[in-house]
């Protein structure tokens, strides 16, 4: 098991597919985007995500190509597959790119010998059981094993995971992809197998627990300050709790990002589609809004009128780059639009989307 396939080498699939070559693996990825693979091929591409660069300057057994064929081997029985899943209208998740990419499969005809694919991208629950359906007439056995990681901490968020999830199609499968991380990280992290289904709604159970752990201290955070507690004490002690734990149980603002918005509702429609009604997820969800209803309020009252509101970043973290449902960017918005200057500081790169996306609302300081 020396060589190892990735087809969507983005900003996962790319951090894994490096992650996996600094262990040992000959690496062969495939990546539609054709410029982006001329950029990885000489080693050009710069990434905004730390340790990619030198990663990809050191490897020597990181090999890319947009052509799929160059993993069709019978000594590569291994390939993850890691494309995006955009969120479609309803909340669900859009397969497409994992159709596009399994027809390109198929298309090679039968394999002589079972080849492994893993899944690692988000999917709705139940996705890769219809997926499997299709691909063993072809000999490939499917499995599910999503990445637990946060842009601007891919590369060691993979090489330390707290948890390994695996939707084993089979034993052996299961027992090969433990055998890859075993390999890979370096630490020592739990192997949560199960099957397929199990795992797709473990991966968005996770998130969404997550995000109700951020609308809650949010939730007790507004009740303190509307009250005249002292918030950050009582989220401390809250997080005292061994049962509950202190992170993400900090007062700040909403969750936003491209993964716990969308694993949140996901997990709320696939609950809809099995006649349950799961509440945690639309609640959560409500709550993030009424946190955000209840900052620009409590920001229109600490500024006086002719004042300039400074925010720090607005990015969906600090740090990040990514503006994608970022709630310090929806509280900025709302402040200009209620007739406020608001001076916003980020790093270049965030300041030049912001102003694309709202020309002339706001005032920029430039960090870099
Ligand atoms: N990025 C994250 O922080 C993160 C975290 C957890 C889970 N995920 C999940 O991982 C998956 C990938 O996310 P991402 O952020 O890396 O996406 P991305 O858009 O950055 O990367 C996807 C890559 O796949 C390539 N691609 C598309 N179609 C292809 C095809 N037919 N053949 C080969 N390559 C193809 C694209 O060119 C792109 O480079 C998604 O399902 C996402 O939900 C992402």
């Amino acid at each position: 098991m020396k060589k190892i396939g990735v087809i969507g080498a983005g900003k996962l699939g790319l951090c894994f597919a490096l992650n996996l070559e600094k262990s040992g693996f000959e690496v062969y990825a495939v990546d539609i985007a054709e410029d982006y693979v001329n950029l990885l091929q000489t080693r050009s591409f710069n990434s905004s995500e730390p340790g990619v660069n030198d990663l990809l300057h050191e490897s020597k057994s990181f090999f890319v190509s947009t052509k799929t064929e160059t993993i069709i081997n019978d000594d590569l029985k291994d390939i993850f597959i890691m494309v995006a899943t955009p969120s479609l209208p309803d909340g669900s998740y859009n397969h497409t790119h994992i159709e596009k990419v399994t027809d390109e499969l198929t298309a090679f005809g039968k394999r002589k010998n079972v080849v492994h694919l893993y899944i690692g991208c988000t999917t709705m629950p139940g996705y890769c059981n219809k997926l499997a359906e299709k691909m063993q007439v072809y000999n490939y056995m499917v499995s599910y094993n999503p990445e637990f990681i946060a842009q601007g901490n891919i590369i060691l968020d993979q090489q330390y995971p707290d948890q390994v999830l695996i939707g084993e199609g089979s034993i052996e499968a299961g027992d090969r992809l433990e055998k890859i991380y075993k390999k890979m990280v370096r630490n020592n992290p739990i192997f949560c197998r199960m099957d397929r289904l199990s795992a797709e709604i473990a991966k968005l159970a996770t998130n969404c627990f997550l995000t109700t752990k951020i609308s809650f201290a949010n939730s007790i955070g507004d009740l303190a300050i509307k009250s005249g507690a002292d918030h950050e004490k009582i989220l401390a002690a809250v997080g005292a709790d061994s049962r509950i734990g202190k992170k993400y149980l900090n007062y700040g603002f909403g969750f936003g990002g491209p993964c716990f918005p969308r694993d949140n509702k996901a997990l709320g429609v696939f609950a809809k589609s099995q006649n349950c009604d799961l509440k945690i997820s639309e609640a959560t969800d409500a709550i993030n809004k009424t946190h955000l209803e209840f900052q620009v309020k409590h920001y229109l009252k600490k500024y006086l009128p002719e004042e300039v509101i400074p925010l720090d970043y607005v990015s969906y973290k600090k740090g990040s780059v990514i503006i994608e449902e970022s709630q310090q960017l929806a509280l900025a918005v709302a402040l200009a639009k209620a007739g406020r200057k608001v001076k916003i500081s980020d790093r270049k790169e965030v300041i030049n989307e912001v102003e694309k996306l709202y020309p002339g609302l706001f005032d920029f300081v430039n960090q870099q």
